[in-house]
């Protein structure tokens, strides 16, 4: 097969989600509901091939994530194979289930830079939205030890209507961490999260908010700490470019070795996913029937098909179209140009004066909804 078009460029970055097992429960998790059982989680030996491959196709960046990566063994044997291969490593980790033993391993076989969550600034919220009593204290033990062993770090932190009022002081614990750069993370309504859109979406009052504390600190700190922000997008008028656009610049590999083009493209039923098991990386990406779905700008209907914004953020999330319209390939809701947006703008309203819900937490693989925390 020769797997080549000249027209697609091929990735830059790749997403190992090496495990969706994860100590943590956070109900903003972007993690499919069904989510991979362990005993379906590709082998070491796959995975040091997929790094291989990822590498010969032109991936540059590895980003190994979950669930929580560290919960696979042999998290430091992949690291060092992902090095081998000539590529750079990113940990995307909560922290728990490292030990200052195993972040020096983890230094050791080469990992170049780790990405720490934050759940919120202090233990009451963090224990609460990650759903694990400690988990706060624990993070802070290990963000020391990263600082000791001297990773450059980012901070992620995910806010929603519960923990918005901390930014200002995530934004200063990235400082006092030494971290070069903090993602402010909107939280973005897949996977769990579209569970408790009635508990986490953002007042239109506290978007605004977010903006102009983003805007202050960004000059503020400038030169010293780099702010990545993703704005609450139900609140916007034109949607993200999301992955950069659909099969543009990066692949997901999920734990039971399927190729995604996103990381909640298996909630587009009609889309049919090949597996690095049995169909080489390079093919998949070029010619793989899911990546080649929505790639460039053939598949639009109106209003995208016409509008000049249409290389510029692709339609928006294919995703989120899914999820709100029920047509991958309509225009993201979150576009003022949509017919669905006034709809959706009133479903965030009323989303956000939502009083009574409850947190839905991400259940472990195989085990029901559960809510851990009283
Ligand atoms: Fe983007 Fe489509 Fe909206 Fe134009 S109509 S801004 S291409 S989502
Ligand atoms: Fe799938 Fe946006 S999350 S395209």
């Amino acid at each position: 097969m020769t797997a080549e078009t000249p027209a697609i460029r091929p990735p830059i970055a790749m997403l190992a989600e090496l495990t969706h097992r994860c100590p943590l429960s956070c109900p903003y998790c972007s993690n499919p509901i069904e989510l991979a059982l362990q005993e379906r989680e590709i082998d070491t030996e796959t995975w040091k091939s997929v790094f291989r491959q990822a590498a010969d196709l032109g991936v540059l960046q590895l980003h190994l994530s979950g669930g929580e990566p560290a919960s696979r063994r042999d998290l430091e044997e992949l690291v060092g194979a992902a090095r081998d291969a000539g590529l750079y490593t990113n940990l995307i980790t909560s922290g728990i289930g490292l030990s200052e033993r195993r972040l020096k391993a983890l230094d050791e076989a080469g990992l170049d830079h780790v990405q720490l969550s934050l759940q919120g600034t202090d233990a009451a919220m963090a224990d609460e939205i990650g759903g694990y009593r400690g988990g706060f204290d624990r993070k802070m033990k290990v963000a020391g030890w990263i600082a000791d062993i001297g990773f450059p770090l980012t901070l992620n932190a995910v806010l929603h209507r519960r923990n918005l009022h901390q930014l200002p002081r995530a934004i200063e614990m990235a400082v006092e961490m030494g971290a070069r750069r903090i993602e402010v993370a909107t939280v973005q309504f897949h996977g769990w999260a579209l569970k408790n859109r009635d508990t986490l979406m953002p007042t239109r009052e506290q978007a605004r908010e977010a903006d102009r504390i983003v805007t202050e600190a960004r000059a503020r700190l400038k030169g010293t700490l780099v702010i990545d922000y993703v704005p609450a997008d139900y609140h916007s008028d034109y949607p993200k470019r999301c992955m950069g656009g659909w099969g543009t610049t990066g692949l997901n590999v999920a734990p039971d070795g399927k190729v995604l083009p996103c990381h909640a493209a298996e909630s587009i039923p009609h889309l049919t996913f090949d597996n690095v098991r049995d169909t080489p990386l390079r093919d998949i990406w070029y010619e793989g029937s899911a990546f080649q779905a929505y790639r460039g700008t053939e598949w639009m209907s109106e209003p995208c098909k016409s509008c000049e914004r249409k290389t510029v953020d692709f339609g928006g999330c294919r995703c989120q179209a899914m999820a709100i319209v029920g047509d991958a390939s309509a225009t993201d809701p979150v576009c003022i140009k949509s017919p669905h947006h006034g709809a959706l703008v009133a479903q965030a309203d009323a989303h956000a004066a939502s009083v009574e819900a409850r947190l839905v937490y991400r259940s472990a693989p195989g085990k029901p909804v559960v809510e851990p925390v009283d």
